[in-house]
């Protein structure tokens, strides 16, 4: 079995500036980087928290993945991260349960990390992102 830790959740928003503000002020935290990901279209901001950390996503247009998920459904919980440390075995893992992929090999996200995520179908509607942090 794969040891799995909760790397980041990630928020959609439709103001990053405003949604910083109002985290820190909130919940505290600051803000460790900001990268815009134009392969996908998204500005993401990390903000460590405690054990883990809150990613805020601001999509760049309309039509990208974010840009649709906050037209359709508003701002708010977008992704849960799952850390891994071979995510090609995780993905193969999931591939022989079955399990329907939203990304069948691992991308580069923000940080430089790969990332690939499982389709919401596979557990509870909730999407889910694995994360091989790259150092
Ligand atoms: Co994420």
């Amino acid at each position: 079995m794969f040891a799995y830790n909760v790397h980041h959740v990630g928020i959609a928003v439709n103001d990053l500036d405003e949604a910083i503000a109002s985290h820190t002020g909130l919940y505290g935290g600051e803000v460790l980087y900001r990268e815009l990901i134009e392969s996908q279209g998204v500005t993401e901001v990390m903000i460590p928290l405690g054990g883990t950390s809150i990613q805020l996503l601001q999509p760049t247009t309309e039509d990208t993945p974010v840009g649709r998920f906050l037209a359709k459904r508003g701002e708010g919980l977008h992704h849960i991260a799952y850390a891994v440390a071979d995510i090609e075995a995780a993905l193969a893992h999931l591939v022989a349960e079955g399990v329907e992929l939203i990304d069948v090999k691992p991308r580069r996200g923000g940080g430089g990390h790969k990332i690939a995520f499982v389709h919401p179908r596979a557990f509870a509607g909730t999407l889910i992102e694995l994360i091989e942090v790259v150092e």
